[in-house]
């Protein structure tokens, strides 16, 4: 009896010994995943520095001694597809998290065909964006931002007909934008910013998902080419482009407009302002030359913020500016406006405008009676004017402009 149970015990305990041995077998025994995909995940991995794959990261989670799609909680950062039919697991998203993983991304990933998703954002991948990623057909979202991938936009970028989401920002790209870009008619977001990108930007009216473009801090240089027409926030900013902006008066879904830091000139039509949806607008650090009268009073408009400073406007100040009903920040500042402050600007002050910049300007004479009521409550700026300040305008001081134009001008206001 003692006999048999002890043989009984010893079987369970083989069997329990079993059973952990069966949990630490190596996966490829029994692998469920592609194997060819493992390989690439080894492939990954081994082309990032040891030494930036620190303790707690995704990669650090990664154990080749476990098959990556059967124990998902292992491997961090990955999702699997599971087929119905017995056919292989296959890697479907990576998204790495931004531990500083230092390396390159292997020209393997081209064979993970199956992925929808690959972000490595906020990393040090260095070096080019691999080709094969145009392999990578099913992709719709591919997020390389804030690392250090120099080179070009891989030309196959095109034919990632499913794309959405293509953000290459903040790294040190340095080819044009490709032409055909135009093609990828799935894009919703194109963010391509603060790179070393040059050439012209291309015709992208094709693009007709497309929600946010932003091209700002690069080299690119032409024209403002046709817009695509849903666009809702376009940013190009810090770039050196020139000509007119009528490309953007059609876009009627737009809610953030950044042209600063260019070399545009010539009018700013009306339609960009009274733009319904436009809520900011920065148009400064051009060459503009002229802003239209928006001709009569507009309560139906959202824009609140209007930033022209440091272009070349010039003639008197915009009294229309006061039809827009929810203006509350003017920058008018560092233009060659002349003639006084119009009397409406006054109505407006403290009221609904809470910002007003219209220092190093040629503005002349007296100030209208509520810039001179010091209770309204305003961030204001009206030096190097050739206005006549009560010396307890706080917001005159900075003293009047010290060259010839002012004084003749001051001169003819007395
Ligand atoms: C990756 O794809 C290339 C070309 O399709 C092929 O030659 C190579 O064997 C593949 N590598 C793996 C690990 O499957
Ligand atoms: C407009 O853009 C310039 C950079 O070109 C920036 O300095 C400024 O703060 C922006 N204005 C607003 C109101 O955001
Ligand atoms: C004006 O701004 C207020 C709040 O600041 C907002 O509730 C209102 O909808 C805006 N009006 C328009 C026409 O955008």
């Amino acid at each position: 009896m003692a006999k048999q149970l002890h043989s009984l015990l010893s079987s369970c305990l083989l069997l329990g010994t079993l059973s952990i041995v069966l949990v630490h077998t190596p996966a490829q025994v029994h692998s469920i995943t592609l194997e060819s995909d493992i390989e690439v995940l080894q492939a990954l991995k081994q082309a990032i520095d040891p030494v930036s794959i620190v303790r707690n990261s995704y990669l650090h989670s990664w154990d080749f001694s476990f098959d990556p799609c059967e124990d998902a909680g292992v491997f961090q950062g990955i999702l699997c597809t599971f087929p119905t039919d017995k056919s292989a697991n296959r890697i479907m998203a990576i998204d790495l998290d931004p531990a500083g993983y230092d390396g390159f991304l292997t020209p393997m990933i081209g064979n993970l065909t199956e992925l929808t998703s690959l972000s490595t954002s906020r990393n040090n991948f260095r070096g080019p964006i691999p080709e094969t990623i145009a392999n990578l057909q099913r992709l719709t979202r591919l997020s390389l931002s804030q690392n250090l991938f120099s080179g070009r936009i891989p030309r196959g970028i095109i034919d990632l007909k499913h794309l959405e989401i293509l953000d290459l920002s903040q790294n040190h790209l340095s080819s044009k934008i490709p032409a055909d870009i135009t093609a990828l008619r799935s894009l919703v977001q194109l963010i391509l910013s603060n790179n070393a990108l040059s050439g012209k930007i291309p015709d992208l009216s094709g693009l007709w998902q497309l929600n946010t473009l932003d091209l700002s801090s690069n080299n690119l240089d032409g024209n403002v080419p046709v817009l695509p027409i849903n666009l809702r926030k376009l940013s190009l900013s810090h770039n050196v482009l020139s000509g007119h902006i009528s490309p953007v008066s059609v876009l009627q879904r737009l809610t953030a407009l950044d042209l600063s830091d260019n070399r545009l000139s010539g009018l700013v039509r009306q339609e960009v302002l009274t733009l319904p949806l436009v809520v900011r607008i920065n148009i400064s650090n051009n060459q503009f030359t002229e802003m239209e009268a928006i001709p009569y009073p507009r309560e139906d408009l959202q824009l609140r913020v209007l930033d022209a400073h440091a272009n070349r406007l010039r003639g008197r100040l915009p009294t229309s500016l006061v039809n827009i009903a929810n203006l509350s920040s003017i920058d008018l500042s560092h233009n060659q406006f002349s003639g006084r402050i119009p009397s409406e600007y006054g109505a407006k002050l403290g009221i609904s405008w809470k910002s007003l910049f219209l220092e190093d300007n040629f503005l002349i004479g007296n100030l209208p009676p509520q810039f001179v009521d010091g209770t309204v409550a305003v961030r204001a700026n009206l030096a190097h004017n050739c206005l006549r300040c009560p010396p307890n305008i706080r917001f005159c001081r900075g003293g009047q402009r010290a060259n010839s134009d002012c004084v003749g001008q001051q001169n003819h206001s007395t």
